[in-house]
């Protein structure tokens, strides 16, 4: 059978990640988290101290930026790399989330980062999440999913992985961050986020992540007998 490319896109929250990463195992592809990409970019932007709005210093940040995902041996997850640097904790932080959507918003990164998700998923057999998977990183993807949940469920989701990471914050700051990253994400002018005509909706807020990874292993499994 035919391996098949597997776009998830959808709002802040929406469990995206976790349904993607559950999603590859049972396949056996390979997941890529596309918004770790941007986040870690965000990082090593803040790091060098290096201006979005000089292009000069976006292209000198582009120039030393390298970005790679290891499979942690102990826990057998994935994990991201910054310039050889384990940073998976620290993009996940408040701090990057709320610089993450302003990055994201500038072209020749996102090019950048749009190329090298390209090259990840040229062998097909790959899962990738993000905003802008299935309209442009690959728009020919066999399926598209477009995961929705409303606010509330997704900042008290959100609240609990930050806990289980020794990070305690307020669910109203939580609430007012994914708000505020949808509104950035669904209105800029470079790749909004947006449901593609292909795609399948699948909203998530009454779904435990059994459920709705249950309910996407079925849609790919149709797919890929298709293929
Ligand atoms: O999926 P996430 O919350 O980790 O993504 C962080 C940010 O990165 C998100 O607010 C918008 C941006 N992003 C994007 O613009 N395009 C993607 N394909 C993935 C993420």
């Amino acid at each position: 059978m035919g391996k098949i490319v597997i776009a998830i896109d959808g709002y802040s929250g929406c469990g995206k990640s976790s349904t993607a990463k559950a999603l590859a195992k049972n396949l056996g592809y390979t997941y890529i988290d596309s918004g770790a990409m941007y986040r870690a970019a965000t990082l090593h932007f803040l790091n060098e101290n290096l201006s979005l709005s000089s292009e000069d210093e976006v292209r000198r940040g582009l120039d030393s930026l390298e970005i790679s995902f290891r499979i942690n041996p102990e826990t057998g997850l994935q994990e991201t790399y910054l310039n050889g640097r384990n940073v998976e904790d620290e993009i996940r932080s408040m701090h990057i989330s709320q610089k993450v959507s302003e990055l994201a918003t500038v072209a020749s990164i996102r090019k950048e980062l749009v190329a090298q998700q390209q090259r990840l998923g040229r062998g097909k057999g790959v899962v990738m999440d993000g905003r802008d998977i299935g309209s442009v990183v690959f728009p020919t993807a066999e399926l598209k999913v477009f995961m929705t949940a409303n606010l509330k469920t997704r900042a008290k989701r959100r609240q609990l992985e930050l806990l289980e990471k020794g990070q305690s914050v307020d669910l109203i700051d939580i609430e007012e961050n994914l708000a505020n990253r949808d509104e950035v994400d669904s209105s800029r002018t470079e790749s909004p986020l947006m449901k593609m005509p292909d795609a399948e909706e699948v909203d998530t807020s009454d779904l435990t992540l059994e459920e709705q990874v249950a309910k996407i292993i079925l849609l790919a499994k149709a797919k890929i007998k298709m293929n």
